[in-house]
């Protein structure tokens, strides 16, 4: 259980095929010393395009481009390794990659060998130019099969990332052979853009014109990827990109930032290092928010709570006790109902801006350290989220905002395009004591539950 994956930074986005050793080596500074890895950005991910253009060499191994990468891959990992940082390697099931680079299709034995090599600790495994092995669950499954079982057989622990957009209902299938999967095409800097690709249209199943069927599951322990995040690109207005971050939290996506981090706006830095956002996404249930009422779009899971508003005007929402704890018994009859909430606004309190902005000017690492430091600016590697949460540490709750009476709704009013996202936490009755749950009974609880499902 838990979010091993991490959260990733992944350059395509950004760069396209502009790849480098420079790149990757002051990314990774930036994030260190911006605070980001210590937030649980961890994955410094390289995507297509880092290959060299003759192919393959002569012993038939694929060779990082000399051009790009002087010193080859192997000491920048071992740069990002010392840095407390893990590192990602794009490649394609297929004969070439994309963007036309050589593929590991037929070759999966040797080429993990070579990412075993480098010290790569996660494989993003593309769905280009499959030689016609696709059309049915059981092809794709067993195209990427192959890439997966030759990890395994390598001994190194590598993260596997499918990137088939969503085809061939990698849903129900991309659980058993990887650790995540996308589920939609390619992200686009815009809120608006209708999609063919569209994983959560919602009437995917039977729209001819929707290409990927990937809906969202709640799939614990497996993640499903909606790509990379588009925060600090510049298409999207403020409110967009917060209501952007917070659903992919909560639907436990990956989180790759996939903008230049390196000069990244003050605005898009409060959003992606929000900790009280980020302990959604990285809770110890590793459980995806569910959507329980189509209308209003709200998206509860336990005590979160998120209102999208994706409509073109404001709107006031509402969400009763008796509809978020539907599934511990149906018209308010689940127990939860009888208590009183507290509603702890999750948005109140992003790092001011001024603060950021003194962060993203500062002239060295330790002048960084420093503000953050005195910002108290939460340190998931001093204390992961699951320790964070059970503690009940403030900064991973900040806002009170109200009370939900037993029995009661809660109202909130949402700009258009925007989204509001709340922690209910229970509220001790007369004489009751609540005692939070050792980790070890959270991590029991949770298998349990996986067990029964
Ligand atoms: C796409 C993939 C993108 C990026 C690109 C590289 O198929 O969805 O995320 O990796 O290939 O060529």
């Amino acid at each position: 259980m838990g979010w091993t994956l991490g959260n990733l930074k992944n350059n395509w986005n950004s760069f396209g095929c502009d790849v480098s050793e420079h790149l990757l080596l002051s990314t990774s500074e930036q994030l260190v010393s911006l605070g980001l890895r210590d937030l649980g950005y961890q994955y410094v991910v390289l995507d297509d395009c880092w290959q060299q253009e003759s192919g393959r060499d002569k012993h038939g191994k694929l060779q990082p481009d000399p051009g790009k990468f002087p010193n080859g891959l192997r000491s920048i990992l071992d740069r990002l390794h010392d840095q407390g940082l893990k590192f990602g390697m794009y490649s394609s099931a297929g004969e070439i990659t994309c963007a036309r680079f050589a593929g590991p299709l037929d070759h999966e034995t040797d080429d993990a060998e070579s990412f075993v090599s480098w010290g790569v600790d996660m494989l993003k495994y593309d769905s280009c130019y499959h030689m016609g092995r696709i059309g049915t669950p059981l092809i794709s499954f067993n195209r990427f099969k192959t890439m997966s079982d030759a990890l395994k057989a390598t001994g190194r622990n590598i993260l596997l990332n499918l990137c088939n957009w969503g085809e061939d209902f990698v849903h129900t299938w991309g659980m058993s052979i990887a650790n995540s999967w996308r589920i939609s095409g390619d992200i686009y800097d815009s809120f608006t853009r209708p999609d063919d690709l569209c994983g959560c249209h919602p009437n995917v199943l039977s729209d001819p014109y929707c290409i990927a069927r990937g809906p969202i599951a709640r799939i614990p322990g497996g993640w499903q990827d909606a790509d990379m995040l588009a925060v600090g690109l510049g298409g999207m207005t403020d409110e967009e990109y917060r209501a952007h971050f917070a659903l992919w939290a909560a639907l436990k996506s990956p989180l790759f930032l996939g903008n230049d981090i390196r000069s990244m706006p003050p605005s898009a830095l409060t959003i992606v290092n929000n900790p009280d956002i980020l302990a959604l996404s990285q809770d110890p249930h590793g459980r995806s928010i569910t959507r329980v009422r189509r209308d209003t779009e709200n998206i509860p899971r336990g005590r979160a709570v998120v209102f999208l508003n994706a409509g073109g005007a404001d709107l006031d929402m509402t969400c009763s006790l008796a509809e978020l704890f539907t599934a511990f018994g149906p018209g308010g009859a689940a127990p939860h109902v009888r208590s009183d909430w507290a509603v702890h606004d999750l948005w109140a309190h992003r790092m001011p801006e001024a603060t950021a902005a003194a962060i993203l000017a500062a002239a060295t690492a330790d002048e960084r350290a420093a503000l953050l430091k005195k910002a108290d600016w939460y340190n998931a590697t001093e204390t992961p989220y699951a320790v964070g949460l059970r503690n009940e540490d403030p900064r991973l709750f900040r806002e009170k905002i109200g009370v939900v009476e037993a029995g009661g709704v809660l109202r909130v009013s949402v700009k258009s395009h925007a989204a509001r996202v709340f922690r209910l936490r229970r509220i001790a009755k007369a004489g009751e004591k609540l005692k939070p749950k050792s980790i070890d009974r959270v991590a029991k609880d949770e298998l349990q539950r996986n067990k029964a499902c």
